[in-house]
């Protein structure tokens, strides 16, 4: 397994107006892994996430993709060197067909990566198959946060940012997010998932980072959060 880095904050601040976020968040997702980012409601997840992507650009600190230094860069350009954001508010084109919405997305990544085909992603969401003609807006919850993630792979990103992707959907919908997470995972897709659920991280993520307050304050593997009763007590809500 690679050791590479593939995102990392440093020291980030992150302001909305006037009110302070992000409070010097530090935190590192090597390549190959699935990283939970945990914490209870307003703990500060979606900001870490979107001041990774540039969507909420840091006053303070570093960001680095792959190892290079991305602070003051717009969000396209964060994009390009490899980072795929799917942010918590499902981006679908409405009036776009399935199937276009994918092609809209397709490229190459930033090494040159191909290795998502409409055809590979269609393998992957067996669900996408027969709603390809369907439009993007008549597509319920769970089908579009499927269609965001399969959207996002067709830009062949180095590792994806997954802003609560079981948010709001039917149980059974979730269930079958976890086994498309574990089926990256097992693929070495590098994942960073922001999610306020540890219970469904526990089979996906191999590591934890828990933010409070918009300030780290656990990070260790998912097993050994798993068994740690007062830092889930003090810092999630279970
Ligand atoms: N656009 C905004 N303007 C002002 N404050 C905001 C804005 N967006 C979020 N906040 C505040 O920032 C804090 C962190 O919010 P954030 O969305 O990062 O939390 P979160 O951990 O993702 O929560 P959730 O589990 O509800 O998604 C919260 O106190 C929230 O009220
Ligand atoms: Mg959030």
């Amino acid at each position: 397994m690679s050791t590479r880095e593939f995102v990392a904050a440093e020291g980030i601040d992150v302001f909305y107006g006037t009110s302070q976020i992000l409070f010097g968040v530090s935190l590192a997702v090597a390549e190959g892994q699935t990283t939970a980012l945990l914490g209870r409601n307003g703990a500060g997840k979606s900001t870490t996430l979107k001041a990774i992507a540039g969507v909420a650009p840091p006053s303070r600190g570093v960001i680095r993709v792959l190892g290079k230094a991305m602070q003051g860069e717009k969000p396209h350009r964060i994009a390009r060197a490899g980072v795929g954001f799917v942010p918590e508010d499902r981006q679908v084109f409405p009036e776009h067909s399935v199937e276009d919405n994918l092609l809209i997305a397709a490229k190459k990544g930033p090494d040159g990566q191909d290795y998502w085909t409409l055809a590979r992603v269609y393998e992957m969401f067996p669900l996408l198959v027969p709603l390809k003609a369907r439009m993007g807006g008549n597509l319920s919850g769970g089908e579009q946060q499927m269609l965001t993630i399969a959207r996002t792979l067709m830009g062949n990103p180095s590792g994806l940012l997954l802003d609560e992707p079981s948010e709001g959907l039917a149980p059974v919908i979730v269930e079958r997010i976890g086994e498309l997470l574990r089926t990256l995972r097992d693929m070495g897709v590098t994942v960073l998932l922001a999610e306020q659920n540890m219970h469904f991280c526990l089979d996906i993520a191999s590591h934890a980072i828990v933010i409070d307050k918009g300030q780290i304050v656990y990070r260790d593997t998912i097993e050994a959060l798993r068994n740690d009763e007062a830092v889930k007590s003090r810092y999630l809500a279970l």
